[in-house]
């Protein structure tokens, strides 16, 4: 991409809306416009990260073995009443009426929705387990919807239902979600921690929310130290496979948020110099519910002996768009964002110092080039503003790689590389340094 034809509406100015370093960055990277409280428009850069964000989620859940569907944003009110949930979900719920006087509403989760599919149509414990999951915009009139993407009204979210003829398949398909997330936020460059969780309005009683530590994150939270280096379970984990051990290692440490937090235990259990209490951010969050839904709401399977069963049910978001604020919250220094390789907008940042003379412009027009036909995402820089403003740019943009080519450079055959994490720089003869550049992002394209 030419930077001349993209649109990147980058801020020199800390918005003084913004609280946090993320929404800070994001304002000011032109990733995001607020539209209304809490509700945003994802510009060209924003919309990209937002899209690898969703690639990555989107590939583990099908390699867990879970299936992607698309439900719709708006819900008729009769499923919720259904289910029993239409008054208790409160001022949250975006209620519409449409010309018909029916009740409508704005889907802020997806469990009626679901349910209706599957009960209208499987009969059979034979096509059990079963895991559908969509990607899909959610809306929650939050009362303080605040810190940009992170606690947003409008937000996208990857839900997951998982449906099983008993309770234990149910929790077979709980570990699968839960190995599939620490996979997922691992490739994000994030490191996650499991904890016990509460499970609120959603229901049920075994629950996981994933938690990033970080100072801005919005729960208090505790845990055994070594959980956050913890084993990240290889890409070749077979899904067919008892998954529990993992489960065990995993769980088997201390890990709370606050309102499942036992004070008298983590003193007990966790040595002194190995308690962390500190914030977190609230990635994603599991949920074995049981029956609450599927109950109410007659979905049911003839079982091996004939006799109805009713559904075994669990549920599984991750918060799509509130990762690119939150891997931002992990990965940034004064200069602005440090994307990790697999989410950067572009993977490399290619700065023409001399734009208009005719060998630099000739020089960067051919690496670009070459960068493309290597299949690497890139970021060229062929505007005429000076190289301060362009070197602020790519560092605040936070590309991983930028390659600067300027008059000096071409004359003497070389370019100079600088990894944006570290602010490493080097200068070497051309074709050495992109290929170091293709490589080094190849290698880093899949962290896990
Ligand atoms: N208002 C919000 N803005 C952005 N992301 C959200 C918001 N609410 C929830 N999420 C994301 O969606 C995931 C699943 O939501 P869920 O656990 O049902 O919501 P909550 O924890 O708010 O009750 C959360 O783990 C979080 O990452
Ligand atoms: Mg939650």
């Amino acid at each position: 991409m030419h930077l001349s034809r993209y649109f990147l509406p980058v801020l020199r100015e800390v918005p003084k809306e913004a609280e946090i370093v993320s929404h800070q960055m994001m304002l000011r990277a032109g990733m995001i416009k607020q539209s209304a409280a809490g509700i945003y428009s994802w510009l060209p850069l924003g919309l990209k990260v937002l899209k690898k964000i969703e690639n990555i989620v989107r590939e583990e859940q099908n390699r867990a073995g879970a299936v992607e569907i698309l439900m719709p944003t708006i819900q008729s009110a009769e499923l919720w009443k259904e289910s029993k949930r239409y008054e208790a979900y409160g001022k949250e719920m975006l209620r519409i009426t449409d010309r018909h006087e029916r009740e409508m509403l704005f889907g802020p989760t997806a469990e009626e929705v679901v349910t209706t599919i599957f009960r209208d149509s499987v009969r059979s414990y034979r096509d059990l387990p079963k895991n559908l999951y969509n990607i899909q915009w959610k809306f929650r009139d939050e009362v303080r919807p605040r810190f940009g993407v992170m606690r947003g009204r409008e937000f996208l979210m990857k839900d997951a239902y998982s449906f099983d003829l008993t309770a234990d398949g149910a929790r077979a398909a709980y570990n699968r979600m839960f190995v599939a997330y620490l996979r997922t936020f691992a490739r994000l460059g994030l490191k996650s921690i499991p904890m016990a969780a509460d499970t609120g309005p959603i229901g049920g009683d075994l629950s996981h929310e994933f938690i990033i530590l970080a100072e801005t994150g919005e729960s208090q939270v505790y845990c055994h130290k070594d959980l956050i280096e913890g084993a990240i379970p290889s890409a070749d984990t077979d899904f067919d496979e008892d998954l529990s051990p993992i489960i065990k290692a995993w769980t088997s440490l201390y890990a709370a948020t606050d309102e499942k937090h036992e004070a008298e235990r983590f003193a007990k259990d966790v040595p002194a110099d190995k308690q962390v209490s500190a914030r977190g951010i609230e990635v994603g969050h599991i949920f074995f519910f049981g029956t609450k839904y599927s109950e109410p709401m007659g979905a049911r399977v003839q079982g091996p002996d004939g006799q109805m069963v009713t559904l075994q049910m669990g549920s599984y978001g991750i918060g799509v768009s509130r990762l690119a604020g939150a891997i931002i919250e992990a990965s940034h220094d004064k200069d602005g964002i440090v994307w990790p390789v697999p989410v950067a907008p572009f993977e490399v940042g290619l700065i023409n110092l001399k734009a208009g003379d005719k060998d630099t412009d000739a020089a960067a027009e051919g690496l670009y080039d070459k960068l493309q036909a290597a299949g690497i995402d890139v970021l060229y820089d062929d505007t005429d503003e000076r190289a301060g403003a362009k070197f602020a740019t790519a560092d605040l943009i936070g590309l991983p790689y930028q390659l600067v080519v300027g008059p000096k450079g071409v004359k003497a055959g070389e370019i100079e590389i600088k990894t944006r994490k570290g602010g490493a720089k080097e200068t070497l003869p051309i074709e050495a340094g992109l290929a170091k550049v293709i490589e080094a992002v190849k290698q880093q394209r899949v962290l896990v």
